[in-house]
């Protein structure tokens, strides 16, 4: 894996996806997507604040042939539903989705909580279709069946940050994706 061009947080244990590896992935899934909704109007919808970064990129490697709409929702964390499995919408859509298509942009699926609930409340509106794409996937994490269509990469059971994703609102910002060193 090349290197990365900043110097790595020192609260980072070790970096997973680089910028390199994550440009590329995301091209690939840029393209995917392209094939895929060719022709058609697609609502892309960013779930705040995680996604902000893969969305921002992902949104850009989608080509001509798809007419690109966004929104964005916020939900709240799972941390305090998780024995229901519900989630609160924070923030709602501005967009109508009746009868269109729409891809909603996850920065990660665990246990599968919150995204099965989103698309539950999601589709009561009536979309023509609903796909989920995540950057990251912790499959072996799930406590409810939840399969995205469209993945970048799945990874262990390890807590991550960066590119988007958080550990109590630091490191988004940092522009690979790396293993939060444990005190
Ligand atoms: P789920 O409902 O358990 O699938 O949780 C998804 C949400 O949990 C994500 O949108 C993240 O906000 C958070 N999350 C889960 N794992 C991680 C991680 O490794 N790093 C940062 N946030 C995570």
């Amino acid at each position: 894996m090349a290197a990365t061009s900043v110097s790595v947080h020192p609260d980072v244990r070790k970096v997973l996806f680089d910028e390199d590896a994550l440009r590329l992935r995301i091209r690939e899934l840029g393209a995917q997507l392209t094939r895929d909704y060719a022709g058609r109007r697609l609502l892309v919808v960013g779930v705040l604040k995680g996604s902000l970064i893969f969305m921002s990129d992902l949104l850009r490697a989608i080509g001509n042939e798809v007419d690109v709409h966004m929104d964005f929702v916020a939900v709240s964390s799972y941390a305090g539903t998780a024995s229901t499995g519900t989630i609160r919408v924070l923030l709602d859509l501005r967009e109508n989705p009746e009868g269109r298509d729409m891809l909603v942009v996850e920065d990660i699926v665990d246990t599968g909580l919150t995204l099965s609930s989103l698309t539950e409340t999601l589709r009561a509106r009536r979309p023509a279709s609903l796909e989920v794409c995540t950057l990251l996937d912790k499959v072996e994490c799930r406590k409810t069946p939840f399969t995205p269509k469209y993945v970048g990469f799945k990874i262990p059971n390890e807590f991550v940050v960066g590119f988007g994703l958080d550990y109590d609102e630091r490191y988004r910002q940092l522009p690979y994706v790396g293993i939060l060193r444990t005190p």
